[in-house]
């Protein structure tokens, strides 16, 4: 009988696990929910760290979207504020180490936003442990994979971030009441 294309594409080796299966996996390691993390990367460094990471076969924990920019000093508040809203449950800011930045003090800029924007996390009143700060090379790929390991499993202790319910924003919560669409 011929398999569909529909069914080929799941059974695929690195296909997309179905929600069972994933849930079965984090409840073998002891939790059964897994965080939404986001990853801000430097184009030069960080990014280029977990490539490495990728081409050299290092497993780490994939529960994490990669954001490229072109350098760790371009990551404003605003840019790790809006994962936050849009349902992170936590957020890593990465750059070169000091010395390597290609664009020379990009990351001491990096490390001033990284601060302001600290501030504004917990006067929101999200766990500080929610956000974090690392340099990575690109010949670090097995640092890239401790480093996300670390994270989510300290992301994962937290439990979902407050800002959201199942993915979603609680608004009632930021004492506002999103609006229906209105068409026309
Ligand atoms: S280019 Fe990587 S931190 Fe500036």
């Amino acid at each position: 009988m011929p398999v569909s294309p529909k069914k080929k594409r799941e059974t695929r080796p690195g296909a997309r696990k179905d929600p069972d299966t994933a849930t079965a996996r984090a409840g073998a390691r002891g939790s059964s929910w897994d965080p939404n993390i986001v990853v801000f990367a430097c184009n030069w460094c960080s990014y280029a760290g977990a490539d490495t990471a990728g081409v050299s076969r290092i497993q780490h924990q994939p529960h994490f979207r990669m954001i490229r920019v072109m350098c760790s000093g371009r990551i404003q508040p605003g840019f790790v504020l809006r994962a936050f809203e849009k349902g992170a449950d936590g957020v890593l800011v990465s750059g070169c180490h000091f010395g390597d930045c290609h664009y020379v003090f990009g990351n001491e800029r990096a490390v001033e936003q990284f601060d302001k924007t600290m501030s504004v996390v917990k006067l929101l009143g999200l766990e500080e442990q929610r956000l974090r700060l690392e340099w990575i090379s690109a010949a670090e790929g097995t640092r890239f994979a401790d480093v996300i390991n670390e994270f989510t499993d300290q992301v994962r202790a937290l439990g979902p971030s407050p800002l959201r319910r199942d993915g979603q924003l609680t608004a009632n919560r930021a004492g506002t009441k999103q609006q229906p669409a209105t068409s026309g």
